[in-house]
């Protein structure tokens, strides 16, 4: 049978999705290449969020097609996930060697139109067409990987698509309307992930914590998404649960009640804010105001004083002024988020925002991006020192990715601690003593 490697940008949701891809094709025979160059099949699964990440996929398709197709002139090369639903025969037409391109719901087609690629039935598939039920087929996880990481924490796909249609984002578009799969089916596959020794499941969505608002709808006060947490949570053996990513505004006074009440819902909140602009945040039909942010976060924080606040950000968008820009800066000051992932704008065809006039020069948006950076950085590193000298809960995940002789965990906040230890407490919670930080990692004793 052939083997195939598959290349992953982008987001979780995709790396879930390209799991979920080479899982089926295991399941088929298919074996898992060591590297791109040895394998028959060699799959992108793409991101269109920016086109910095466009361009990667783009160019590392145009390598492959003279590289892998020279040691093996058979081998099959695609395109799968958001760049492929956005762009598709297009791709076929800048890249004639490309036999595959498949959108955001058609993962679970990969196995089939590959035995018809591989029979030569047919020369070449684009199929980004709808189909319906295609968030259900998320489902398989591959059993054994020799990353020992990758066995204690799972993520979970509850959701696909999106109806926020924030200005500047092309994710809409690309994996399409909401649409929820069920409480039962996801708690079903979180017991038999759980049954595997997995101890940490990340529910996933493009907007996760809408999840299930028209089809699933409210009970006893509590939002689908919060019925959801609660069922996940009653499976013996889970120790933590957190979710992935969630809008501002999905966050109801239930969901953030149940961090009181879940002890297996762990402190950390992912919380994209964008801008600190109120002018910015309605041009970005973001659906809140600053100060709605501002008071949401408070409201976590009072109910958990641990929470780890983290937040994505876009610096340039269009017409942004410097006084805006300010306000992001000023947000960032009183917040304090503990991690902030910072974008420059990137127009992307066919948005609204790419339409609106000011778009602003690729040098000023370096430079803001370059002041948000080192005021993030500096609050980042100095809310890690707080934690030198305390204990922390750690779920122990594998080896450090930094230094293979040690270990690596989490906490429930979200911090990376590395420690010494024996390699048989991985997957086992367990409490270190912070010793020390560099700018991003906290380091601890057993
Ligand atoms: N669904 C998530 C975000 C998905 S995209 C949410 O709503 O929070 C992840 C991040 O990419 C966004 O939060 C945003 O900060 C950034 N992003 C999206 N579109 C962008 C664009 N056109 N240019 C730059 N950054 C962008
Ligand atoms: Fe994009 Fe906004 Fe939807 Fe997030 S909520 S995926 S930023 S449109
Ligand atoms: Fe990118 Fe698609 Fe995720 S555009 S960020 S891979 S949903």
């Amino acid at each position: 049978m052939p083997s195939v490697f598959v290349k992953t940008y982008g987001c979780q949701m995709n790396e879930r999705d390209s799991e979920a891809v080479a899982a089926q094709l295991i399941a088929k025979g298919y074996s898992l290449a060591p590297d791109e160059k040895q394998a028959d099949v060699v799959l992108l699964n793409t991101c269109s969020v920016r086109d910095s990440a466009e361009q990667k996929a783009l160019n590392k398709m145009g390598s492959l097609v003279g590289q892998t197709r020279k040691h093996n002139p058979d081998a099959l090369l695609g395109f799968l996930g958001c760049m492929a639903q956005s762009r598709g025969q297009e791709l076929m037409d800048q890249l004639p060697d490309v036999d595959l391109v498949l959108g955001t719901q058609k993962f679970h087609r990969v196995g089939q139109y590959l035995d018809d690629l591989l029979a030569r039935r047919r020369e070449q598939v684009v199929d980004i067409e709808e189909e319906k039920g295609s968030e259900s087929f998320i489902r398989e996880h591959l059993s054994e990987e020799g990353d020992k990481s990758r066995a204690v924490t799972a993520y979970v796909s509850i959701m696909q698509g999106c109806n926020q249609f924030c200005t500047f984002c092309i994710v809409p578009y690309t994996r399409g309307r909401e649409r929820c799969r069920s409480i039962e089916g996801i708690t079903d596959e979180c017991q038999e992930l759980v049954k595997n020794g997995i101890k940490e499941i990340t529910l996933l969505g493009q907007i996760v914590n809408s999840y299930g608002k028209r089809e699933i709808g409210p009970k006893d006060g509590k939002s689908a998404f919060v019925q959801l947490i609660e069922s996940v949570h009653q499976i013996d053996g889970l120790e933590r649960i957190r979710f992935t990513s969630p809008h501002p505004k999905g966050y109801g006074d239930d969901l953030v009640e149940a961090y009181g009440r879940l002890p297996k819902l762990v402190e950390n909140a992912h919380l994209p804010v964008q801008s600190g602009s109120d002018r910015m945040l309605n041009l970005m039909h973001r659906g809140y105001t600053r100060q709605r942010f501002v008071d949401l976060v408070g409201k976590l924080r009072a109910v958990c004083p641990e929470m780890g606040v983290g937040t994505d950000i876009i610096v340039g968008f269009p017409g942004e002024t410097e006084e805006d820009f300010e306000y992001t800066l000023s947000l960032c000051k009183e917040v304090e988020f503990d991690n902030a992932f910072l974008f420059k704008y990137s127009r992307r065809r066919d948005t609204p925002a790419a339409s609106m006039p000011d778009q602003l020069p690729e040098k000023l948006i370096e430079e803001r991006h370059a002041r948000l950076m080192e005021l993030a950085d500096n609050i980042r590193a100095r809310k890690l020192e707080d934690y030198v000298g305390r204990k922390m809960e750690i779920l122990i995940e594998g080896r450090s990715r930094r230094n293979a002789d040690r270990l690596e965990g989490r906490t429930r906040c979200n911090k990376i601690v590395v420690f010494e230890g024996s390699e048989r407490f991985i997957g086992q919670v367990m409490e270190v003593q912070i010793e020390s930080t560099t700018k991003t990692t906290l380091y601890g004793r057993l």
